[in-house]
């Protein structure tokens, strides 16, 4: 197969991630129990991109991001992360692999016998080969950033759901990973902090230069932070464009998605 092209041909906005495509996905397919989830999808993520994935329940959005990630295998297709085949690497290369991803699963587990800390330091420990120190401190760092300081030694159980999302965001930017995948980071939460999780999460993607893609069905406030935005929808993938082209885009099914109408294809 040809290899992916290096650079991104953008559509006419300059302030937009131009960069060489670091997540290429082709012609994914994947099914359970006979049942198609994905027919066939299609996507390119430039580097330096926060990108919105977007449709409605069941659609696959989390399926695809686990693939991406390289933790579900497709039937049919690749995922490449720079050029190369995530699910053709051996277990050692998807090991050192895995250090470019953070991940924030949509069911947010934290480990409810580890406290804060150990939560927030357990991709470091697994991955990195860190002092004590240098794990508190950077623990200490993310606790700061998600405005919750001080709260190593608190346990999971006595927090609400909004700190534990922030515990779960402060997880997942850890280890400091090029591509970082957010599924629903922001669900069920109250709109002032689901506001300051996403303005949150655009400042630590724009001040890592990190590739993002962010799953949420909080279109109005994902819509303020991505470049990019895509909409799966039975199987595929029908919307790719800057979230400028999906406020306005005219296919009918976009637009009533976009806009939350009642009246229309979907
Ligand atoms: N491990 C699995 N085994 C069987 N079916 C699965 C599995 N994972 C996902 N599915 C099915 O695949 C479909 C897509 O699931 P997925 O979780 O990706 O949806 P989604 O778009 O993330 O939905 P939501 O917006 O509700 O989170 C669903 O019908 C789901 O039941
Ligand atoms: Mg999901």
């Amino acid at each position: 197969m040809q290899d992916p092209p290096t650079s991104y041909s953008r559509q006419g906005r300059s302030s937009l991630p131009a960069g060489p495509i670091k997540i290429r996905i082709e012609q994914l397919h994947k099914q359970f129990n006979a049942m198609p989830v994905l027919r066939g999808v299609d996507l390119d993520v430039p580097e330096g991109c926060l990108y919105g994935l977007i449709g409605p329940g069941a659609s696959g959005k989390s399926v695809l991001l686990k693939m991406i990630s390289g933790l579900m295998r497709p039937e049919h297709g690749r995922v490449l992360v720079e050029g190369r085949d995530v699910h053709a690497m051996t277990e050692l290369d998807l090991a050192t692999f895995r250090l470019k991803f953070g991940m924030l699963f949509q069911n947010n587990a934290l480990f409810d016998y580890m406290t804060v800390g150990e939560n927030i330091a357990f991709p470091l420990r697994r991955l990195f080969d860190l002092s004590e120190d240098e794990i508190a401190a950077r623990v200490a760092d993310r606790l700061k950033v998600v405005s919750l300081p001080g709260y190593e030694d608190r346990m999971p159980s006595g927090l609400s759901g909004g700190q534990k999302k922030r515990v779960g965001v402060a997880r997942a930017t850890v280890t400091q990973g090029e591509i970082v995948l957010y599924d629903e980071p922001a669900a069920g939460l109250d709109p002032v902090t689901s506001q300051r999780i996403f303005e949150l999460l655009r400042a630590e993607q724009r001040a890592a230069g990190s590739t993002v893609i962010m799953v949420s069905s909080d279109l109005d406030r994902l819509l303020t932070v991505t470049d990019r935005v895509g909409m799966l929808y039975r199987g595929r993938l029908i919307f790719d464009g800057t979230t400028a082209e999906a406020k306005s885009s005219d296919d009918p099914r976009v637009k009533q998605f976009v806009h939350g109408l009642t009246e229309g294809p979907l």
